[in-house]
């Protein structure tokens, strides 16, 4: 059975990887373009460029319009309240740093910040930083043996000092859904500030956030089928309120002297100098090219390549996965090979996998590994992946053991 993807020949990467014999299995890193997001990059830049928001010209006018019409459509899909609660990023990092440093003033010394022992770097660094930089104590949320955050340590660990609470959605090497909402729930009973971590869940289904009842939501567009150099952080009205400006410069002013300026109103105080125009409106064309799939079609899809990979997986003696994990994703190390070793034969025989401690170093090193392999399967996978995956992983620790 090739379990064959009805979305692939939508994205023209493949055609380039059939060609250059290739295997793509790394879309938790980055994921490849449909032609739909390609048509808009292009079509954006052939009408003609301009920058959004201060020109008032037809071409100016143009690009705001499909740059604002972006905004609306990530509103819409992650059923916020409004386009003004969507703060445009270069991704869920520069979303992140943004809301350490717009925060930073709630903090006084001795308060708390809680983050879990699974975060990516993007989503531990700036937190760290912060505690650093204002004497606030990082507590670290433990993880229960499934690699899920402890909902009892949490518990006992969240409390009156906690005011400000950053966990992933979806780990990126664990691959597992985390407890988010009895995780908010402690937090907001402690009257603390929520952020979630969405860059890999917001690839999987839509979410939504009115319902979640999360302060802030980041996540990258590239992630999610969109051009790199764009993202999105979400605020709540209430909780963007009392962000700070942080990057200054053209277009998140209202009034400016020489020593003096009045900013303005989220979203648009939020976006100093000039945006990730196009990419932006690409990403308003993934959301469009997204919605317009069958979605429980997709579901389907990706569990079936899910399943499969760990019944292949499941053949290798010695292999372990990290963990039982709930996309359509892998992480694993086999016994006596390194996994640089490992990944090295694998690209040596065309296969993309991601090697190492998938920027959450804290975590392996936890978890007592030196780095893992994942691998990481889009809607566009198909089972001839798997196999090609499957005969190349075979092959390589033939000669590695
Ligand atoms: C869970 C998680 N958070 C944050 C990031 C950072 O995303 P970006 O590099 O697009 O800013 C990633 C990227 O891999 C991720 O997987």
């Amino acid at each position: 059975m090739s379990l064959p993807s009805p979305w692939r020949a939508d994205f023209p990467a493949f055609a380039a990887f059939t060609a250059s014999a290739q295997t793509y299995l790394d879309s938790a890193a980055t994921a490849q373009k449909p032609q739909a997001v390609l048509d808009a990059l292009l079509g954006y830049y052939l009408e003609g460029a301009a920058n959004v928001h201060r020109a008032q010209h037809a071409p100016g006018e143009r690009a705001t319009l499909a740059f604002e019409g972006t905004r609306r459509k990530v509103a819409q899909w992650l059923n916020a309240d409004s386009p003004e609660e969507i703060v445009f990023t270069r991704g869920s990092t520069e979303g992140l740093n943004l809301l350490a440093y717009g925060l930073e003033h709630l903090f006084v010394e001795g308060d708390e910040i809680a983050v879990s022992a699974l975060e990516h770097h993007a989503n531990l660094l700036p937190w760290q930083q912060l505690a650093r930089r204002r004497n606030l104590k990082l507590v670290v949320l433990p993880l229960d043996a499934a690699g899920d955050i402890d909902l009892e340590q949490a518990d006992a660990l969240i409390g009156p000092r906690t005011r400000l609470l950053a966990v992933s959605q979806l780990s990126n090497v664990l691959g597992r859904w985390q407890p988010l909402a009895p995780l908010l729930a402690l937090a907001r009973a402690q009257d603390a500030l929520t952020v979630v971590d969405g860059a890999q869940g917001v690839v999987h289904g839509r979410h939504d956030l009115q319902a979640l009842g999360c302060d802030f939501y980041v996540f990258s567009g590239h992630k999610l089928y969109a051009p790199d150099g764009c993202g999105v952080l979400y605020g709540r009205r209430r909780a963007l309120a009392q962000l700070r400006h942080w990057q200054f410069g053209g277009e998140m002013v209202q009034y400016v002297d020489y020593h003096e300026a009045r900013f303005r109103p989220p979203p648009l105080g939020f976006e100093a100098g000039t945006p990730a125009i196009a990419a932006t409106v690409g990403l308003g064309a993934a959301l469009d090219y997204l919605g317009a799939q069958d979605e429980q079609a997709i579901v389907a899809h990706e569990a079936a390549l899910h399943q499969r990979l760990l019944a292949g997986l499941a053949r290798f003696d010695g292999l372990h996965l990290l963990s039982e994990s709930h996309t359509a994703m892998a992480s694993f190390v086999v016994e006596g090979v390194h996994n640089a070793d490992l990944s090295h034969l694998l690209s040596e025989q065309g296969i993309a996998v991601r090697a190492g401690q998938h920027c959450a170093m804290p975590l392996l090193r936890r978890l007592g590994m030196p780095g893992a392999i994942r691998v990481s399967l889009g809607l566009y996978n198909d089972g001839d992946d798997l196999e090609r995956f499957f005969a190349a992983f075979h092959h390589a620790l033939e000669l590695l053991r």
